[in-house]
């Protein structure tokens, strides 16, 4: 298969185009009238936290407009949704409201339980009663400090003994809760949520670690879990409201390259991949599966370090025999020019996003739409076109490229100053791909918007 050079844009094929004009919009319009190479500046005045959204932090969460966005598109009240990463369930909340079926899969069991959490089909009500059944026996913290996973050296590095002796008690007492497992993984995923608040670790960054220079007052425990146990509580009732009747979500744990899903049984595909050595999600949850972890199948911190390298997008992946970077990929990014310590990440990235579109592929129904989103990540020197490469990918197992439109969000509450800070910026591309019968030549590349990113817009 070959590529074609020429391009469908009125703009120079990969290379920087002159300053361009984002087309400001309170939402995306519908796809007919969307052209290929579209620039949006999403203009939002309301929050991206309502519902249970707002429930759990989760690096690279996608902004729940664009799943809405997707499914009202491309989905009916009769369809199934899947999102094969789902991270933290933004897509399969959408879901609820507009489809009969979701499904989330994602390797990290913690995302698994924030997603099932923040999308799970259970009363406000039973909730509350079981809240007060909570208050009356967590009232004292646990004396007798232990490490909550194997092989953690120097737990006190990371949490104050009045901290971790609460936090020990409140998960004791969830336990012991007469709870179903829907009600109880609720209750931990609150808990998850407030850990790294209550830590010594730096709450500015998603990576975890204490800061030796901003000094941190971490808040009780008690006030901050109650606090965060009323918020879920009233999202969950709001998402109750406005949920579907009948609507249901499962979330799998397992492996997006690998899918378990009956074949042809999927309307909709929409989803935000990882990235190539970009964020790591399980290190930034560190705290959280040093609490959890053994309760969500990662027993010791041995497999919760082994599990981090088999993930896509891993820095350092576990296998050290992996396939040449793709033939499909050669005129994007050549093996020599890759540094040597990222090219074993790189050939892995592209293999199993390989594997992972041939598999879903299979699951999707045909001419079934696939929607994904991924950053520009062209903007600084020596970064690889993931989004060129995730659709040539993609149409060497037999998903069509149809569009592809690019946003930024503009935040009417959000001024910071970002003088000099103009030329190649970071979007987010939307990719629309539907699903055909054999490969697929490839599109032309997409373009690097140039453009001046605004006193109050940011780039995520
Ligand atoms: C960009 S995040 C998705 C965020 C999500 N859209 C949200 O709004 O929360 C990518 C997710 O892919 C997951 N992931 C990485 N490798 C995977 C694999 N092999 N199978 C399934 N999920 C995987 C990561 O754990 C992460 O949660």
């Amino acid at each position: 298969m070959t590529s074609r050079q020429r391009t469908l844009f009125d703009r120079d094929d990969v290379s920087t185009t002159s300053e361009v004009e984002l087309r400001t919009v309170m939402r995306f319009p519908a796809f007919k009238n969307i052209s290929n190479g579209d620039l949006f500046s999403l203009s939002l005045s309301n929050n991206t936290s309502a519902l249970t959204h707002g429930m759990h932090r989760f690096a690279a969460k996608f902004i729940p407009q664009i799943p809405a966005w997707a499914i009202e598109e491309f989905a009916e009240k009769s369809s199934t949704v899947l999102d094969p990463f789902c991270g933290s369930g933004t897509t399969l909340v959408e879901a609820l409201h507009r489809c009969k079926s979701g499904i989330g899969i994602d390797c990290d069991p913690l995302a698994c339980l924030i997603a099932g959490s923040k999308t799970a089909s259970v009363s406000p009500k039973r909730i509350r009663s079981l809240a007060v059944a909570l208050e009356r026996a967590w009232t004292v913290p646990a004396t007798e400090l232990t490490d909550p996973m194997p092989g953690i050296r120097d737990f006190g590095h990371w949490f104050s003994k009045d901290a971790w002796g609460w936090l020990q008690s409140l998960r004791d007492c969830v336990l012991a809760l007469e709870a179903s497992e829907t009600e109880r993984r609720f209750f931990l995923t609150v808990f998850s949520s407030i850990v790294r608040w209550v830590s010594n670790a730096d709450d500015q960054t998603q990576k975890t670690y204490v800061s030796g220079t901003l000094k941190k007052s971490p808040p009780a425990v008690v006030p901050v879990f109650w606090k965060a146990l009323r918020k879920a509580e009233s999202a969950l009732g709001q998402l109750q409201e406005w949920r579907l009747r009948d609507a249901e979500a499962k979330v799998m744990c397992g492996d997006a390259a690998n899918i378990d899903i009956k074949p042809e049984s999927i309307d909709l595909v929409v989803t935000s991949p990882p990235y190539l050595d970009s964020v790591d999600y399980m290190y930034n949850f560190m705290l959280e599966y040093f609490w959890l972890g053994p309760l969500l199948g990662v027993k010791d911190k041995t497999q919760f370090n082994g599990m981090r390298r088999g993930v896509i997008g891993a820095k350092n992946p576990a296998s050290r025999e992996v396939p040449l970077l793709p033939e499909s990929s050669a005129d994007l990014i050549a093996e020599e020019d890759v540094a040597p310590a990222r090219l074993l990440a790189t050939r892995m990235y592209c293999h199993m996003m390989g594997r992972h579109f041939a598999s879903v592929g299979r699951a999707m129904k045909p001419q079934a739409r696939y929607v994904l989103v991924v950053g520009n990540s062209q903007s600084h020197a020596g970064a690889l076109p993931i989004h060129d490469m995730l659709i040539r990918l993609a149409a060497d197992a037999g998903l069509k490229f149809e569009r592809a439109f690019a946003y930024r969000v503009r935040r009417h509450y959000m001024k910071f100053p970002r003088k000099g800070r103009g030329g190649i910026i970071l979007m987010d591309w939307v990719i629309v791909l539907r699903r055909a019968s054999r490969p697929q030549d490839y599109p032309p590349r997409l373009p690097i918007p140039n453009v001046q990113l605004g006193h109050d817009e940011v780039a995520h």
